[in-house]
């Protein structure tokens, strides 16, 4: 079902996208990653390695956006992990960045998907990525939890507009990647408390949810749904 697919990763030069596009490509599909560090591609084609290829793209850039999906005929399914971060009490966080933050991770994906959906297979699929936080409020995190929330409920209606293709959106928990040594000051700090507090006693990694990316493509009867894979972060105080 995914062997000689061509799967867009967007973000597939790092963490949860890197670790998506290594797993479906070692199934056989043509992998085609983006992200805007064009030595951060290569280094992440050269650990995916099969017939992989990627291409620089700023998904908060209409020209970037449309140059990048002019160098490609057809979509079989389309992974969207990019996204930047901002954390900051509401009170403190600079406006602009917060939007800065809306720029990226929800109007980001929006923009791919307006400019990528005619080359989408219409057996194919679109898998959007959120995070606890729409479903858990945490201080410091009001930006990403009404992003998170926006990102599921855009999927939702696309998933009804772009039928029959099927849209879904996956929900991670804490998971090691490198977004986390930009946002923190103590990534191992954080993440004994995260372990301690979650029911498994760990936080993610990048293959745990890669496994669900996967899932959400190759499953036919999947659509509209968010699913969260986050080791319990929701049953936690
Ligand atoms: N890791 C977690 O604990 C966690 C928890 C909840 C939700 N999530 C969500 O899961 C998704 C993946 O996270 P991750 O931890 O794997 O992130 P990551 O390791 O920081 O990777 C982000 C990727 O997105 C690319 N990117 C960032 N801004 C971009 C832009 N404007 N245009 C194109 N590409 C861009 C980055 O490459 P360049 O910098 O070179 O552009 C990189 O390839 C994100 O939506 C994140 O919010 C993660």
């Amino acid at each position: 079902m995914i062997k000689n697919k061509t799967i867009v990763v967007i973000g597939g030069s790092s963490g949860i996208g890197l670790a998506s596009a290594k797993l479906l490509a070692g199934k056989g599909a043509q992998i085609i990653i983006g992200g805007r560090t064009p030595e951060k591609i290569e280094k992440a084609l050269r650990f995916i390695g099969m017939a992989a290829t990627g291409h620089a793209i700023d998904m908060t850039q209409d020209e970037s956006v449309a140059n990048f999906f002019s160098k490609t005929e057809k979509i079989d399914h389309l992974v969207i992990t990019a996204a930047g971060a901002e954390l900051g009490n509401f009170l403190e966080l600079d406006i602009k960045k917060a939007q800065s933050f809306f720029e990226s991770k929800f109007w980001g994906p929006y923009r791919i998907v307006k400019y990528s959906a005619p080359l989408l297979a219409q057996d194919g699929s679109v898998t959007f990525f959120s995070g606890a936080a729409s479903r858990r409020a945490s201080p410091g995190f009001a930006c990403g939890s009404a992003i998170n929330a926006a990102v599921e409920t855009l999927a939702q209606t696309l998933a009804l507009e772009l039928a029959p293709i099927r849209v879904n959106t996956i929900s991670p928990g804490i998971v090691n990647t490198p977004v986390w040594d930009s946002i923190t000051q103590d990534k191992q700090k954080l993440f004994s408390e995260m372990e301690s507090k979650l029911p498994g006693k760990r936080v993610g990694e990048p293959s745990d949810i890669a496994h669900a990316v996967k899932f959400v493509i190759e499953n036919q009867f999947i659509t509209g749904t968010t699913l969260f894979v986050d080791g319990g972060y929701l049953l936690t105080n």
